[in-house]
């Protein structure tokens, strides 16, 4: 059995970051979606993997290499052309060969893992088994309809009527099947190939296709709310033991909960209220951190009161007394301002957002 993983797209709901880096590389806790992404798979013992990629390509490879370190074997496959979930799957034709495989979408979190479904598309062996996962509003998401058996009766992709409550999570298994019917539909009315026309076109032609319900925390992390959120969700599952060793902590600053302090991270004088991670190389002085909060790699806080957060990598804070909610992109500066002064400055990329409180 192999793995396709899809990390290419465009990631235009996560502007500004998706000029800057693809959304697939967005760290969650100080580690980055397709990290988590793999991880389920490997837990499925699964140790080889194709990542689909755009133009983006190159950061994702830098970032995940051979894959080796994540115990796995990785081949990439250039996407330079977001077509669709199901073009990517085209693309993929040669490397899957006539294996059976589990695709997962590179930008979606699914951290409890989905073992149960691994076990039943092998017991069961249908075309295609989909992950779902029940949820109040579905139009945003591919629909299934199932029967009482999990029989899949009918797939719609972000219909304005939903016809049922389970949405497409993310997560596929197929047999070869599905290479025959990637290359059978047209592209839908937002101008892509659906993954979800291609198993609709299982289901007209009567093949088996199945639906098994996922229960735990899911999050397609494609907007900043869902990446704060996931956060929050992955910070309250850190392990509670205290874990600041590899960091260094003065006697005037106090560590509350679970804090995990990466190596070479350093609090002076500050207060930090798990579930927080600071990332290596990082200052904190004369501020109060967290909870929920993840600080990256050589980020400075100083004099400052951030909670409900991430700061990426390089990001400095200074000075500034509420922040909460934030996401702070990589070597961005945040300052507060001159004494004496009554305005503020404000020097924002395209696509920002900045709330100010007045
Ligand atoms: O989040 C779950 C939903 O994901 C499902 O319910 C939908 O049925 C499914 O179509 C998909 O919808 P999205 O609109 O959220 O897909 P998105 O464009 O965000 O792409 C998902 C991932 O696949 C993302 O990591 C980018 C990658 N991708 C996307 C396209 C369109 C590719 O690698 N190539 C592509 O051509």
């Amino acid at each position: 059995m192999k793995a396709l993983v899809l990390a290419g797209g465009t990631g235009t709901r996560l502007r500004p970051f998706s000029y800057s880096m693809p959304k697939q590389l967005m760290p969650i806790a100080n580690r980055p979606v397709l990290e988590y992404v793999l991880a389920n798979i490997r837990a499925l013992g699964i140790e080889e993997a194709a990542v689909v990629v755009g133009n983006r390509g190159s950061e994702i490879i830098a970032a995940l290499g051979d894959g080796s370190r994540l115990g796995m074997r990785l081949t990439y496959i250039c996407q330079l052309h977001p077509q669709g979930l199901a073009h990517a799957v085209r693309l993929a034709r040669e490397y899957l060969g006539e294996d059976d495989f589990v695709m997962h979408l590179g930008d979606t979190m699914l951290p409890q893992g989905f073992a149960e479904a691994a076990e039943e598309f092998a017991a069961r062996r249908p075309d295609a088994l989909v992950v779902v996962r029940k949820v109040a509003d579905p139009r945003a998401f591919g629909v299934a309809e199932v029967t009482a058996d999990g029989t899949v009766t009918g797939l719609v992709e972000k219909p304005e009527q939903p016809r049922s409550d389970l949405a497409m999570t993310g997560v596929y298994f197929f047999t070869p099947a599905i290479h025959q019917a990637v290359e059978r539909i047209e592209p839908s009315a937002r101008g892509e190939l659906e993954i979800t026309d291609a198993i609709q076109w299982l289901v007209s032609r009567g093949s088996a296709v199945v639906a098994q319900e996922y229960r735990g925390y899911w999050k397609d992390t494609g907007r900043v709310e869902d990446v704060l959120d996931c956060n929050r969700e992955l910070l309250g599952r850190l392990d509670p033991a205290p874990q600041a060793a590899a960091g260094q902590v003065d006697e005037e600053s106090l560590l509350i909960g679970t804090v995990l302090l990466e190596p070479g991270a350093r609090v002076v004088r500050s207060r930090i209220q798990g579930p927080v991670v600071v990332g290596a190389g990082s200052l904190v002085q004369d501020s109060r951190v967290g909870p929920y909060t993840s600080v990256g790699r050589d980020c400075s806080l100083i004099g400052t009161h951030v909670d409900d957060s991430i700061v990426l990598d390089g990001a400095s804070v200074s000075g500034v007394p509420r922040l909460r909610g934030s996401l702070i992109g990589r070597s961005a500066a945040v300052t507060s301002a001159d004494r004496g002064n009554d305005h503020h400055r404000l020097v924002v990329g395209d696509h920002t957002q900045v709330e100010v409180a007045a």
